[in-house]
């Protein structure tokens, strides 16, 4: 599986490129809200700071090829609306893990299935992916909706497996293989 070129993905009404330096404030402003972490692995951002280090380790990730982590943007305007990231590679098995943020005013426009369509084409085309995994909050129904979307499929369900904020929770693990993404476009 080659480390990934420099990229952006385009999609009808979205482009997913890069992150850079410049991108601390919008990136501090979806982080920090503690209702779109409500179900996220860490809490909400406290200190502006957390965008900058955040930024540095995406830009290490980008080197080291261990983690791609694009901005969401609108084509539109180049405003950055959210994340989505492969991580977790593990090139010998070709599969990763895959999560996903969208800014709150802007969820409910089926963006985010739009975003993961062309994310999971790249990773099991380009990056030559067998398997991409999500592991999200039993609670979270949004998330699960658009992973059935794509064609993701529930296959376990792990016991009190996070700690944050002095609360444990479990995690439901979807999978997709590429083979099942190839049959569903066919
Ligand atoms: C989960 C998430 C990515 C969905 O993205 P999206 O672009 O809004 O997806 P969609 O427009 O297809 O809507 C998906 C579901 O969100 C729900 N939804 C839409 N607008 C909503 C709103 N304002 N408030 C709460 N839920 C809403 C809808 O019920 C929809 O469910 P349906 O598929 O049964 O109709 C987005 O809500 C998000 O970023 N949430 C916070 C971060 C998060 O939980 N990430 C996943 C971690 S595993």
């Amino acid at each position: 599986m080659p480390v990934f070129e420099p990229l952006t993905l385009h999609t009808a009404r979205l482009s997913l490129r890069l992150i850079d330096t410049g991108d601390a404030a919008a990136l501090f402003t979806l982080f920090s809200d503690p209702e779109a972490l409500r179900y996220w692995s860490s809490g909400p951002w406290l200190h502006p700071a957390q965008a900058s280090d955040s930024i540095e380790q995406t830009l290490r990730a980008y080197d080291d090829g261990s983690a791609l982590r694009l901005a969401v943007v609108l084509t539109a305007t180049g405003e950055l609306i959210g994340t989505a990231t492969l991580y977790a590679f593990d090139r010998r098995n070709h599969r990763c893990d895959i999560g996903y943020m969208l800014a709150r005013g802007h969820w409910g426009h089926g963006y985010m299935p739009e975003v993961l369509a062309a994310l999971v084409e790249y990773g099991f085309g380009a990056l030559e992916l067998h398997r991409i995994e999500a592991d999200i909050h039993p609670a979270n129904t949004a998330s699960a909706s658009i992973l059935r979307r794509l064609h993701f499929r529930q296959e376990g369900h792990l016991r009190e497996r996070w700690f944050v904020n002095g609360e444990i929770s479990d995690s439901i693990i979807y999978g997709l293989l590429a083979a099942d993404w190839r049959a569903a476009q066919a």
